[in-house]
């Protein structure tokens, strides 16, 4: 097998570590080496070796789409290269990765091909009670849930969210917060028909198709679980709590602003409210509904924007410490 490594930098290696035998590799690759020897091997530019010296490219550089570039003008076939740092903007370029399970473990290679490999996971993820379904949605936004949940050790107060639809985020809650009360309302019936004049058909609709029961049953703990079903905030019925976290994902405006005035003067200090959709094109009514709640408040709520699917605003309250 004549084998080259494209890379000479922490990805390659990396694969060392990870069963490559340096010896079963003919070169290293690299457009500017800064040297002509890597792990015992000679470093070449790609340009000295021709398509027919070569039988498989690992590459183990992230610059992925230049260097499938500069392989084509090199006449070098695409089916030779194996990405193995390919999937920054979250997808696989690899059709195939039988060449390179010979070469290196199988959990190095599962790692690779794992979609959120993308983002470099942290030390805590093999304790996560959250499953590879429950990232599928949306990964940034729910391993940001569980990076939060893990700052409210020292905050009390229960779990809520306003806007629950099937629950699929509510689970996570319920998964990451297992002894917190979770409250959940919603109409578990869709949106208010006069808020939801002016919206998409098609979405409204969608919105009507589940039920509280079915809710309950996906909720790891339901124990913990208490329903207000109905139209918030008349499904408050004089509820009186404090919050270490917060959900708040109604999609329009007036649901919105109306959760942020129950929510957030009662969200304890170093708590987080969620506000989803906070920079979604599609649902312009969230960021206005926030921009109002500030200007009734006179004052701007510390908060971070997500890069996740919805645009998710992470508000926070802020928090002394006892010095
Ligand atoms: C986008 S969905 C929630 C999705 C859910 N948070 C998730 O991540 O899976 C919006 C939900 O808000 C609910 N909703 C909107 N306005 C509401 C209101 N005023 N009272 C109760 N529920 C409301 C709708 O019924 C709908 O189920």
């Amino acid at each position: 097998m004549k084998l080259y490594i494209w890379g000479t930098g922490c990805g390659a290696g990396d694969l060392a570590d990870h069963g490559l035998d340096v010896s079963q590799v003919c070169a290293f690759l690299d457009s500017a080496p800064v040297s002509d020897c890597f792990l015992g091997r000679p470093v070449l530019r790609p340009e000295a070796v021709g398509n027919e010296k070569i039988d498989l490219i690992l590459v183990a550089n992230r610059h992925v789409e230049e260097i499938a570039q500069k392989a084509a003008e090199l006449g070098i076939a695409a089916d030779k290269l194996i990405f193995l740092k390919n999937n920054w903007q979250l997808c696989d370029r690899n059709r195939d990765y039988t060449a390179a399970e010979k070469i290196l473990d199988q959990s190095y290679l599962d790692s690779v091909r794992a979609p959120q490999h993308a983002v470099r996971e942290p030390l805590w993820v093999q304790g996560s009670p959250l499953s590879p379904r429950d990232l599928e949605n949306d990964y940034v936004r729910t391993r940001t849930l569980e990076a939060i949940c893990r700052e409210l050790e020292d905050v009390p107060g229960a779990a809520a969210e306003l806007g629950v639809y099937r629950g699929g985020f509510a689970r996570c809650v319920n998964a990451l917060l297992p002894e917190r009360t979770l409250y959940l309302f919603d109409t578990f019936e869709g949106f208010d028909k006069t808020e939801a004049k002016d919206t998409a058909a098609g979405f409204v609709q969608a919105h009507r198709n589940t039920g509280a029961d079915r809710v309950l049953r996906l909720m790891p703990h339901p124990e913990k679980v208490i329903i207000r079903q109905g139209l918030f905030p008349a499904s408050l019925g004089g509820l009186e709590e404090r919050f270490a976290l917060v959900s708040l994902d109604v999609d329009l405006e007036e649901s919105t602003l109306a959760g942020l005035r129950w929510f957030y003067p009662r969200l304890n200090a170093g708590g987080y409210l969620l506000l989803h959709d906070y920079n979604a094109p599609r649902l312009p009514g969230v960021k206005k509904a926030l921009l109002r709640y500030e200007a009734e408040r006179g004052q701007r709520i510390p908060a971070v924007p997500l890069c996740d699917v919805n645009g998710t605003l992470v508000l926070c309250k802020d928090h002394k410490l006892n010095i």
